[in-house]
């Protein structure tokens, strides 16, 4: 009985296995960085006189070959193969013969797919660090823009104290400039080149690990050869500083919906960054603000699943760490997409500072200034907290606000009150006293925008491919620049 379907059986089975175990779908991604990193292990064997420098020569012209035929589309890497490490020599061999059956002379699977991550997340790094820089310009422009810009500060969400706009997004600064500090920390960490490790006991080829790192661009070869194949440390730093970004954004994003709410209206976000509802005529909504804050648990979701997959690994290798590699590309694609999207939306927002002034105006935010003032008067800090607290009662009662009572009336309530207290609860001399180091008045201000513009300055523009950063210019941006 068994035999009458028992082939048919293994075969589906066979197939189902087979599709089970492959890594093409997604591993196709590394196809640039497997090139890559062949053509270096080539050379070190051609050095070493493992291979000759004919061998070598044909091997190299072979994969210059396929590189151009895979990006010029005339290759397509097809699903029949396992992996894209079989593919690139399946198709070698194809093309040159016996030669190409050697490129994997002192290699393994092992080493050759920790090679290729690493080499992509060595850019992903980079790339995510460029995204950074960007956002980073972006909020400074504001800041420079928005010194005197009043608004209020918020704890719990209730109105706190007089801050400025430029004191707000200084702390996103802040953020967003440790993110970056992260990814150029982690970056130190990995450049290490684990090819030559082998399945995970090295080889005994007279191989030059040295030499390989060294030619791609490594800071050294890694020093144990059963981490090599198995570390998968650097993914997961790389995703919590990812995470880390996302939070950052995510709170960002959440504040930008609050402010572009109509109870607010702090800010206007740009009709190109805005969708409509399609029954409600009036709507226009923070999707990319609220896409972005969604997006968050989902990069959270691939940390997890990483450090999952890996916390039960005996050493060395184990074909779990397959599993590293959707999670890994899911989180850097959403990431860089999510920066990307909303420096756009950030550059484009247009402030209503009227109104944000006149929001810090009323709520009591000078109410701490108003007690400050009184004990500048002689009496007890506890008991001016008192008789602020009686005059915010009475405000609101008669709905209006601590610097609108007249002299009479505040005098009514505590006789120490002079004329000189209008000016020292204003929201200009709110702001202006605070003058220690990190607090939103002027000449604090000065000073960190100084430290930013600093640090902006120092960072590798040139490197980084980008547009250099300068003060002036930035001066002239029109990020943030917007009134209704
Ligand atoms: N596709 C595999 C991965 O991503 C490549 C390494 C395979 N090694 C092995 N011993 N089966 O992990």
């Amino acid at each position: 009985m068994a035999q009458l379907w028992g082939g048919r059986f293994t075969k589906e089975t066979e197939q189902q296995v087979y599709d089970f175990n492959a890594s093409i779908g997604f591993d196709r991604r590394l196809f640039h960085q497997d090139i890559e990193g062949s053509m270096a292990h080539v050379a070190m064997l051609a050095k070493q006189g493992i291979l000759t420098g004919e061998e070598r020569d044909a091997i190299r012209k072979g994969l210059e070959e396929i590189r151009r035929d895979v990006d010029g589309g005339s290759l397509e890497i097809g699903e029949q193969y396992e992996d894209i490490h079989s593919f690139v020599e399946a198709e070698l061999t194809a093309r040159i013969g016996e030669a190409g059956k050697k490129l994997h002379t002192g290699r393994s699977r092992n080493d050759q797919v920790a090679l290729d991550m690493r080499l992509y997340t060595r850019q992903r790094v980079k790339d995510t660090e460029k995204l950074l820089a960007e956002l980073l310009k972006v909020i400074f422009s504001t800041m420079v823009q928005n010194v005197g810009t009043y608004m209020p500060g918020f704890t719990h969400l209730q109105k706190a104290q007089p801050i400025t706009l430029a004191h707000h997004y200084g702390a996103y600064f802040e953020m967003f400039r440790r993110d970056l500090q992260r990814l150029e920390d982690l970056y130190g960490r990995m450049n290490y080149c684990p090819l030559g490790a082998g399945a995970l006991a090295g080889t005994t080829y007279p191989l030059d690990r040295e030499y390989t790192a060294q030619l791609l661009g490594f800071q050294g070869p890694t020093l144990n050869s059963m981490d090599s194949v198995s570390d998968r440390d650097y993914l997961i730093e790389f995703l919590a500083a990812l995470s880390m970004v996302m939070m950052h954004l995510s709170r960002f994003c959440e504040e930008i919906i609050i402010w572009n709410s109509d109870e607010y209206r702090f800010v206007e976000i740009d009709d190109a960054y805005s969708t409509g509802s399609s029954i409600m005529p009036q709507k226009k909504n923070p999707d990319i603000a609220e896409l972005v804050r969604g997006k968050t648990g989902r990069v959270y979701g691939d940390l997890m699943g990483l450090l999952t997959m890996m916390k039960g690994l005996p050493l060395a290798y184990n074909k779990d760490m397959q599993e590293d590699k959707e999670a890994a590309f899911d989180a850097m694609d959403t990431t860089a997409d999510c920066l990307a999207l909303f420096t756009g939306m950030l550059r484009t927002l247009k402030f209503r500072k009227q109104r944000m002034e006149e929001s810090a105006r009323n709520g009591f935010t000078n109410a701490t200034d108003a007690a400050d003032y009184l004990v500048g008067k002689g009496v007890p800090f506890r008991d001016a907290h008192g008789i602020i607290g009686r005059l915010v009662l009475y405000c609101i009662e008669k709905n209006t606000s601590i610097d609108r009572l007249s002299l009479e009336e505040l005098k009514g309530i505590c006789d120490r009150f002079e004329e000189d207290f209008y000016e020292a609860v204003s929201l200009k001399s709110c702001v202006e006293k605070r003058l220690t180091t990190g607090a939103p008045g002027p000449a604090a201000m000065e000073e960190e925008i100084r430290a930013c513009a600093g640090y902006l300055e120092g960072l590798d523009w040139d490197g980084m491919g980008l547009e250099r950063f300068t003060w002036e210019e930035r001066k002239k941006d029109q990020g943030g620049k917007e009134d209704e």
